[in-house]
């Protein structure tokens, strides 16, 4: 059975009890199930090779943001993702995770000289320019080190698509991409450079897109302006049409992969080009789960608390953006239901994540878990309050293996130096 499913009257995950991963390994800790990452690429794998014939199956170039561990992207590649990177760290990742350089697609409105020349010199298939100026840095340091940078310009469609005004990215006013209005221009500047080469156009309006028509609008955007570059002479032999494809947090009405596949076939397959995707967060968010303890159960006179063992350095997305994550107990599942706020320990009221929500009614030492955790998780997770980084946990076939190992106080302190001066 994959996934997270009670088994006997306890959460599994691919079949291997939580409370067997909490004794091993303690809490808090990410666990993330394979088979689910599995399933959710051959969702979209699959969807794409339904309405597009063969040979002109898209570059599925994960978007490892989401969740870089080295062990998932392996995964992920052994699967038959390409990937997408936004720093010379997610460069390194993907690496040493046995990527092929000319797999990964390097984005991000703020490159520095060392990630291009990291990638430049890497080999990767191609750079996403976001601005002038970076196009302009690329080109000098490709000149500087005799290498030609394959590069195509980042569009801003001007449409907005995030599942939070945070997450949306494809609005004028953001800082991402080159507008319909400058974008030729762009294109003809790089063809009269001597160490860059344009190939073709990308888009990305934003993550958890549940405003599905909003990547059919940005996608209707793409064919004017290819026919544009191609009049003034150019080739456009690429389009990368970005990630944003949502996942379940409570009720979202999942996108229709088909349907979303239509229109790739309908309005990108026609421009006759190299097609590349970036989903992040649908091939890893509901495969993973952040399980906890709870510390104490807090009664006062106007709410109670579970106070757990996790917290928002472990995982900000309730704080950072309001988002709703479920949280189920592992064990007594069918227990009566109870009003709490689940809180962590950090000392702002901020760390909370949820307020009001009826659940089984747990009691100190129980274990829980916040689920649909599996991307933007970990990677954002902090020191803060001096609190060590969550072990990671990857199931697979009924194992459970480390993928990553709770980090020590100690390794967070070492890193810190007291200056001769203070006596
Ligand atoms: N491509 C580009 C250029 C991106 O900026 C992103 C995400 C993706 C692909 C992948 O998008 P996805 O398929 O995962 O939606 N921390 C936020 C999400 C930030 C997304 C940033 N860019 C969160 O926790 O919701």
């Amino acid at each position: 059975m994959t996934g997270f499913k009670e088994i006997n009257g306890v959460l599994n995950a691919d079949n291997v009890p939580l409370t067997d991963i909490a004794k091993e390994y303690g809490t808090p800790t990410y666990v993330y199930s394979a088979d689910v990452m599995k399933e959710q690429y051959e969702a979209l794998a699959g969807a794409m090779k339904r309405a597009l014939p063969a040979d002109r199956q898209p570059l599925l170039c994960y978007a490892c943001k989401a969740n870089s561990n080295v062990a998932v992207l392996s995964y992920l590649r052994s699967l038959g993702c390409s990937l997408e990177i936004v720093s010379e760290g997610e460069l390194k990742r993907g690496l040493k995770a046995g990527f092929k350089a000319n797999q990964i697609v390097s984005t991000g409105v703020g490159k520095t000289r060392s990630e291009i020349i990291s990638c430049l010199e890497a080999g990767i298939h191609q750079f996403n320019v976001e601005s002038f100026p970076e196009l302009k840095h690329i080109n000098q340091i490709a000149g500087e080190i005799g290498i030609k940078a394959t590069v195509v310009f980042r569009l801003n469609p001007n449409v907005s698509g995030g599942g939070h005004h945070k997450i949306s990215t494809g609005r004028k006013r953001d800082k991402f991409g080159i507008s319909e209005e400058s974008i030729c221009d762009a294109y003809q500047l790089a063809s009269e450079m001597e160490h860059v080469e344009p190939v073709g156009l990308s888009v990305h309006i934003g993550s958890q897109v549940f405003t599905v028509e909003s990547f059919k609008t940005a996608f209707e955007k793409l064919p004017g302006i290819v026919e544009k570059i191609r009049e003034n002479g150019h080739s456009v032999t690429r389009l990368d049409i970005g990630g944003g494809f949502p996942i379940i947090y409570k009720d979202e009405k999942l996108l229709d992969l088909d349907r979303y596949a239509e229109w790739v076939r309908d309005i990108i397959m026609p421009l006759d080009t190299e097609i590349i995707m970036e989903p992040g967060r649908y091939l890893v968010g509901n495969a993973g789960v952040l399980l906890s303890e709870v510390l104490y159960v807090k009664e006062t006179h106007d709410q109670d608390f579970l106070v757990i063992d996790a917290a928002m350095n472990d995982l900000i997305r309730p704080t950072l953006y309001e988002a709703y994550h479920g949280i189920e107990p592992v064990e007594n599942r069918d227990a009566p239901h109870h009003n709490y706020d689940v809180v962590g320990p950090i000392c702002e009221s901020g760390d909370t994540f949820t307020q009001g929500r009826d659940l089984p009614k747990m009691n100190q030492g129980d274990l829980v878990v916040v689920q649909s955790a599996g991307a933007y998780g970990f990677c954002m997770a902090s020191n803060y309050n001096t609190r060590a980084m969550p072990a990671e946990i990857l199931v697979y076939d009924g194992q459970a293996h480390e993928v990553r190992a709770r980090e020590s106080v100690e390794e967070i302190i070492d890193l810190d130096k007291i200056p001769d001066f203070i006596k």
